[in-house]
């Protein structure tokens, strides 16, 4: 009887030691994870400390969107594969990429500081060099320093960029000079189709689109409305929460500063931009429920954004060849404040357009209307 406990207790530590591994100060299922963790530091380092939401954080996520979607069954490129770090030169000359470099020159010197095994080659490798780095670790990184967003998973693994993505790729908002362009030869091109058509040839549906764009909840706009950079897309750019859901339902007829510009159309709340993309996908049949269903249920659009996000990292990619590493992600903060109407707005000011349910009941925020602030811009 003592033989068979002793052995028990054996296999019981064996078994334990084998599943969890660490450097002594953090523990992971894989020891080969355990190379992310000093780069972990820096990235905090760059997204101005833990928990904090920043300007380079959300970019990081639109970099990191931005690689992933550079994929196309026809004209090629390798998705999720850095190409946008690696091969900048060409893939920032897409007008859908601007404002990116203003991230890709820090994901640099952070490669260059770090230097990971050539056989991982989970990262986009900056060329002539075996250092490098993950766009998608470094934006699940960015992620979890958002209040409110999910925990999302993380593989590593991915082979180096060997080529630009083709450019184009990466949908724009509608009025851009290029849907422009294409309004004129394709006869009033539906631009809502043409965003649902690009997501779908890379196997999203409808659905995993608006998931996505809870994304757009910590962004801001530098390059819509140059004279106020930085304008936010909802009233809460810090938070990872379901107010873009609620506030881009709702009739809007405020600009942030001279007026329309193009791929801008008004919003409910004074400071804040919206996208004329997101204004539509809030709007159209194809999409319009399912929008206004997670507009308040954050648990609800954290399961699917992690759902759909997990998804785009893998774009190019077969889950099956890579190393689940989420266990280096670190858990965001839980967020208290409940999905609300911003001050003076409520259901009478939401342009109800999914036709087969009411938008849900939401409390309004106390207060005189809102004015927000453009985000600080990094120097
Ligand atoms: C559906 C098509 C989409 C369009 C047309 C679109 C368009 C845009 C535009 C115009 C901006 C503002 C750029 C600027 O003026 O500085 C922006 C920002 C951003 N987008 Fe999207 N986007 C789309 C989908 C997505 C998706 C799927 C994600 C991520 C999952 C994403 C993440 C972001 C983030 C994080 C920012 C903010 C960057 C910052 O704060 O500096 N976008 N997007």
């Amino acid at each position: 009887m003592g033989t068979h406990i002793a052995l028990l207790i054996v296999t019981a530590v064996a078994l334990l030691k084998h599943s969890v591994q660490g450097d002594g100060v953090n523990n992971v299922k894989n020891i080969d994870c355990c190379q992310f963790f000093p780069v972990i530091d820096d990235l905090l380092d760059l997204f101005e400390g833990p928990n904090t939401c920043s300007e380079d954080g959300a970019l990081m996520v639109r970099l990191a969107y931005s690689d992933a979607m550079g994929i196309d069954p026809m004209l090629s490129g390798g998705g999720a594969d850095g190409s946008l770090v690696t091969f900048s030169a060409v893939e920032l000359q897409d007008p859908a990429n601007d404002g990116l470099d203003n991230i890709i020159d820090p994901v640099r010197t952070l490669v260059e500081n770090h230097e990971i095994e050539a056989g991982d080659m989970s990262h986009s490798q900056i060329s002539d060099t075996n250092e490098s780095l993950s766009v998608q670790f470094a934006a699940a990184i960015a992620l979890a320093n958002c209040p409110g967003a999910p925990r999302v998973k993380f593989m590593m693994g991915r082979p180096a960029a060997t080529a630009p993505a083709p450019i184009d790729l990466v949908p724009e908002p509608p009025s851009s000079p290029k849907e422009a362009l294409m309004n004129e030869n394709l006869n009033n091109i539906d631009t809502t189709t043409f965003i649902l058509e690009r997501f779908s040839s890379i196997g999203f549906s409808p659905s995993e689109v608006v998931s996505l764009l809870a994304a757009h909840s910590i962004a801001t706009a530098s390059d819509i409305d140059s004279i106020v950079p930085g304008t936010p897309l909802d009233s809460t750019p810090f938070i990872f929460d379901t107010q873009l859901y609620i506030e881009v339902a709702l009739r809007g007829f405020l600009f942030t500063s001279t007026g329309e510009n193009q791929g801008e159309v008004g919003s409910a709340v004074q400071g804040v931009l919206r996208l004329e993309s997101d204004h539509n996908l809030a709007r159209d049949s194809r999409t319009n429920c399912f929008w206004q269903s997670l507009a308040s249920n954050q648990t609800a659009m954290q399961a699917q954004f992690a759902a759909a996000w997990f998804k785009l990292s893998l774009s190019g990619h077969n889950a099956t060849s890579l190393t689940d590493c989420s266990d280096v992600i670190p858990t965001p903060l839980g967020i208290t404040t409940p999905p609300h109407f911003p001050p003076s707005l409520s259901n009478d000011n939401v342009d109800q357009a999914c036709a087969t349910a009411a938008f849900p009941t939401l409390p309004t925020e106390p207060g005189p209307p809102l004015v927000v602030q453009p985000r600080q811009q990094d120097d």
